[in-house]
């Protein structure tokens, strides 16, 4: 299988006060094409400042970061990024938000629109195309997020707590069609959470990070197959020890970052 993006030994100092630190320490990691990785990891260890590095928000002092085998020097629309707030622009309608990156360059209308009302009904919008934000539940806006940030047929998408401001009924819904998307598209995904049942759920592989200077701890590859359902998951024979597993780690890394 081929690599889509890769970190080597990526090191990266922040100019703070008091004094600068490092947040980032020899990382090296890879996802393979159409993988999805979550990491894990204490407030402040450094996981949107990876994502932000593979989104090409940011350069790090050593090391390379490379999607598709080529250094990442800027943002492009090989890679799209979800943030915990949608951020949809409020003067705009459904369509209009989720059509807004490609009616900035080159394209062709009917063609776009056409896609953006399939990818909206893929999540669950069809027929709220022409509401105006305001009119949405935070799961509606969230699942309008992904429609925009998939339209454009990135490879890779980065997810940085999508869903933590959501209801838990609503983010379970969420994370299935999430998964759904992912299976039908074959995107690559690494996706950021705190939470241990949602990375159980979704990864095929999740990495435990610390903190102070953000390092990947663990590695911890998911047996539970691609086709999952969420009910019955915690029935898996590993599931319990692998559960208590990623806990442990998690919280493990959270109290020695907190002493
Ligand atoms: N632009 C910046 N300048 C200086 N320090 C920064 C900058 N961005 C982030 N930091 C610091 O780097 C560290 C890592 O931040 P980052 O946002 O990557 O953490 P995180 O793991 O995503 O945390 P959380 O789980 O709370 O979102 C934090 O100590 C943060 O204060
Ligand atoms: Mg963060």
């Amino acid at each position: 299988m081929a690599v889509q993006i890769a970190l080597e030994n990526v090191s990266l100092r922040f100019a703070a006060k008091p004094q600068p630190f490092t947040v980032l320490e020899e990382i090296s990691l890879s996802l393979q094409k159409g993988e999805f990785v979550v990491l894990l990891g204490p407030s402040g260890c450094g996981k949107s400042t990876i994502l932000n590095l593979v989104a090409g928000f940011n350069q790090p002092d050593s090391g390379r970061v490379l999607c598709g085998g080529e250094p990442v020097q800027k943002p492009g629309p090989s890679r799209g990024m979800i943030f915990q707030q949608p951020n949809l622009f409020p003067w705009l309608s459904v369509l209009e938000n989720v059509t807004f990156g490609p009616r900035l360059g080159k394209y062709r209308k009917e063609h776009v629109n056409a896609e953006a009302l399939d990818w909206l009904a893929r999540v669950g919008l069809k027929g709220f195309e022409h509401h105006a934000p305001w009119q949405l539940s935070g799961g509606m806006k969230q699942r309008v997020a992904l429609a925009r940030a998939w339209l454009p047929g990135p490879e890779v998408l980065l997810l940085d707590e999508p869903f933590g401001a959501l209801d838990a009924q609503t983010r379970m819904m969420m994370q299935e069609l999430l998964r759904t998307a992912w299976l039908e598209t074959r995107t690559t995904l690494l996706f950021v959470t705190h939470d241990v049942d949602e990375a159980l759920f979704l990864a095929d592989r999740i990495l435990v990070m610390s903190a102070k200077p953000g390092k990947i701890v663990d590695e911890i590859t998911l047996p539970f197959g691609r086709e999952r359902d969420i009910e019955t998951l915690a029935a898996h024979p590993r599931y319990s020890e692998i559960k208590h597993h990623v806990l442990h780690r998690v919280r493990q890394e959270a109290k020695r970052h907190l002493r």
